[in-house]
């Protein structure tokens, strides 16, 4: 049984129909950047909880999560609901393994993100680690319509702190943009797209790979990946590919 800390929602704020970003306080233990915890609301007299990761660095106390409602999901339809003042019960402790203490240094790390999974990497890119383990990073955030490329402006503001560092590269899949590639990251890993964008080699020798999100996506890229002789990332023998899937196929 778990027991649950009740935090205060503070600010729940609606990015598009579906897209919701939620702070709130609470008092729980120390988390990782790219860790998850869970959240969680008495539903119906009982407790449903489901696992968010953080989009906060950790040193911020302003907790923060992005979710999208799901059609017939039964947390997500209740935390749209929630305004500013409302409790909301969180895990004390957090979890997972998608940190960059599990990633070798590299001089590249890709971050590779559907939809709402670019969260964990805004928390991992608000830490100094990641500048020191890698001489590079670039950013991939790939959705299905331009309005689901969310937080620019943090995003922006990352890119003016660390403009040698950083690249964004944005994948919009059901409509042009001009700016954004479109079509899938899996795609333009084959063709060399996603390489000539970023101005960079995506390979064993240089690159690590952390992918979250869908997970066909998650799927379909590490097979991309491992066509490249790139291999899964493990604690007994270091690869190259680091994944969190956010739901089971
Ligand atoms: C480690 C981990 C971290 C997670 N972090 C996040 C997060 O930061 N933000 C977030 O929105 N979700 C995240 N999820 C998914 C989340 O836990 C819930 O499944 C989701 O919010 C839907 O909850 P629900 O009760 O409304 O519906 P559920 O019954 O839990 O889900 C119904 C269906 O919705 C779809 N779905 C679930 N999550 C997503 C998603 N993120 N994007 C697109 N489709 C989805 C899947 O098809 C799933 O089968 C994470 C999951 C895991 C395992
Ligand atoms: N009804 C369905 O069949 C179905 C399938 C997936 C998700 N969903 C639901 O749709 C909602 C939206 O989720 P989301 O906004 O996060 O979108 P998403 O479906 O996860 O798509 C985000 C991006 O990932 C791409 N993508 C999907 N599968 C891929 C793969 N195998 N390889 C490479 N890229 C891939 C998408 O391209 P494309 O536009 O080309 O797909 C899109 O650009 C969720 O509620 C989810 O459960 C429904």
């Amino acid at each position: 049984m778990t027991a649950w800390v009740e935090g205060r929602v503070v600010r729940l704020r609606r990015w598009t129909n579906e897209l919701y970003s939620l702070q709130m306080h609470a008092d729980i233990g120390p988390f990782r950047a790219g860790q998850f915890t869970r959240l969680a609301l008495e539903i119906d007299g009982g407790m449903v909880a489901r696992p968010y990761s953080f989009v906060n660095g950790p040193d911020n106390p302003l907790l923060e999560f992005y979710f999208i409602r799901v059609a017939d999901g039964p947390l997500t339809a209740q935390l749209i609901e929630l305004k500013p003042g409302d409790p909301l019960f969180i895990a004390p402790r957090s979890a997972g393994f998608f940190v960059l203490d599990e990633v070798p240094a590299a001089d590249v790390l890709w971050m590779l993100s559907t939809g709402t999974a670019i969260g964990p990497f805004l928390s991992i890119l608000s830490t100094a680690q990641v500048w020191r383990q890698f001489r590079r990073s670039v950013l991939v955030h790939a959705v299905r319509y331009a309005p689901e490329l969310t937080y620019r402006d943090e995003i922006d503001a990352l890119l003016g702190a660390h403009p040698e560092q950083l690249q964004y590269i944005p994948f919009v899949s059901r409509e042009q943009t001009g700016y954004a590639i479109q079509g899938r990251v899996t795609t333009a890993i084959e063709n060399g797209m996603l390489e000539s964008r970023a101005g960079l080699a995506l390979d064993a020798g240089s690159s690590q790979v952390m992918i979250c999100g869908n997970p066909d996506m998650v799927a379909d890229t590490q097979q991309a990946l491992e066509a490249r002789g790139m291999k899964k990332n493990r604690r007994r023998e270091p690869g190259q590919i680091t994944t969190e899937q956010y739901w089971k196929t």
